[in-house]
């Protein structure tokens, strides 16, 4: 059988760029397009030193619709993965036309051109943000979703209509498996790629990481009233590395023909809640390095607890994290460490 073919949007990020590597490692030809907007060739460097040799790649905006179906002819691509978009969650706030505009548009853009290339397989990054504050925990993908609380949710929320409209009107040329994503945290073992956030870290992890190497103070743990059994928020943090293979189970689902309807819906979380007092304590004690925190004010927006029931990925695509909290925390700092050059 020839090797199949997948084009990764935004493959030059902190997701892409994991994925990239899983989906090399599991076969798969690999196109990598990204505009640069929010990373720089780090990544991309690094995904190349890990599988040791080069890759295409494509400096492109899939905004520009010419551009994105220029793509589509230049290469026979049998699965699609869509990660190229904003995500900060204040700046969409403040700026809810910069994310409707790029994240929305993108999107329908690579949903025309593939549809005009003659059909494709899609997967698309969403995010447990959809559930919004849930009534009940752990979610499933029944689970109602609520109405978003950002710009930046509610393109999620928007783009999952999108491709289930646009699927169903594809006559079959297009088919479609929506990821929601808990929250990916740490590195590549090699150290080679991980987060590389512009300014200060709105994220959790990279926070404590550039704490603890002293390149920000002290950690600001928002709000310790909540309920939940520390009073701090509880999420499912799940490893990139196992998120970046659950792309890899979902895009050959696609491939093979294996859905069970035109668009498939997935959890990618590991079903176990952990605090944020007890992600700082365990990063401190598997590191052997201080994080210094204090507790400040509930941040807007956050919600209490959230965390994933799995099962669906588990069964369906065959699926499951495997690496421990531990492992995830030692990669994640490791990364922070060969960034500072330590
Ligand atoms: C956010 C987004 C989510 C997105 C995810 C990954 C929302 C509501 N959340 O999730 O959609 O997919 O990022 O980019 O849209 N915290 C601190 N101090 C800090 C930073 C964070 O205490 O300096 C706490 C937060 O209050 C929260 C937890 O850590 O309770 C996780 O925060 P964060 O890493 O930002 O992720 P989420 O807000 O869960």
């Amino acid at each position: 059988m020839s090797k199949k073919t997948v084009l990764v949007s935004g493959g030059a990020g902190f997701i892409g760029s994991h994925v990239t590597v899983e989906l090399i490692e599991a076969g798969y030809d690999v196109v990598v397009a990204d505009n640069f907007s929010n990373c720089d060739m780090t990544c991309f460097e690094g995904v190349q030193k890990i599988i040791g040799r080069k890759l295409p790649l494509e400096k492109m905006d899939f905004c520009d619709e010419a551009a994105a179906k220029a793509i589509f002819k230049k290469y026979p691509i049998d699965a699609v993965i869509h990660f190229a978009a904003f995500k900060a969650v204040g700046e969409s706030v403040e700026q809810p036309l910069k994310y409707y505009k790029n994240n929305l548009v993108s999107f329908m853009n690579v949903l025309e051109a593939a549809e005009e290339a003659g059909g494709c397989n899609v997967l698309f990054s969403s995010s447990a943000t959809v559930y919004g504050e849930p009534e009940k925990v752990p979610v499933t993908e029944l689970t109602p979703r609520q109405p978003a609380m950002s710009p930046y949710g509610n393109t999620k929320t928007m783009c999952e209509d999108i491709l289930q409209d646009t699927v169903k009107a594809s006559g079959g040329k297009l088919r479609g498996i929506l990821l929601r994503y808990f929250n990916p945290i740490g590195a590549h073992p090699s150290a080679l790629i991980g987060e590389l956030p512009r300014g200060v870290p709105n994220n959790l992890v990279p926070f404590i990481t550039q704490t603890a190497i002293g390149k920000r103070e002290i950690l600001s743990i928002f709000g310790n009233d909540y309920p939940t059994p520390d009073g701090t928020c509880q999420r499912d943090f799940i490893d990139i590395v196992d998120l970046a293979r659950a792309h890899v189970f979902a895009v050959t689902r696609m491939i093979e023909g294996k859905m069970k309807k035109g668009v498939e819906i997935f959890n990618v979380g590991t079903g176990r809640p952990l605090s944020v007092m007890e992600l700082v304590n365990a990063f401190e004690k598997v590191n052997g390095v201080k994080v210094p925190h204090k507790f400040a004010p509930r941040r807007a927006g956050d919600i209490t607890a959230i965390w994933a029931d799995p099962t669906l990925a588990n069964n369906e695509l065959g699926w499951k994290a495997t690496r421990s909290i531990e492992e995830t925390l030692k990669a994640a700092w490791a990364w922070e460490c060969r960034l500072a050059g330590k």
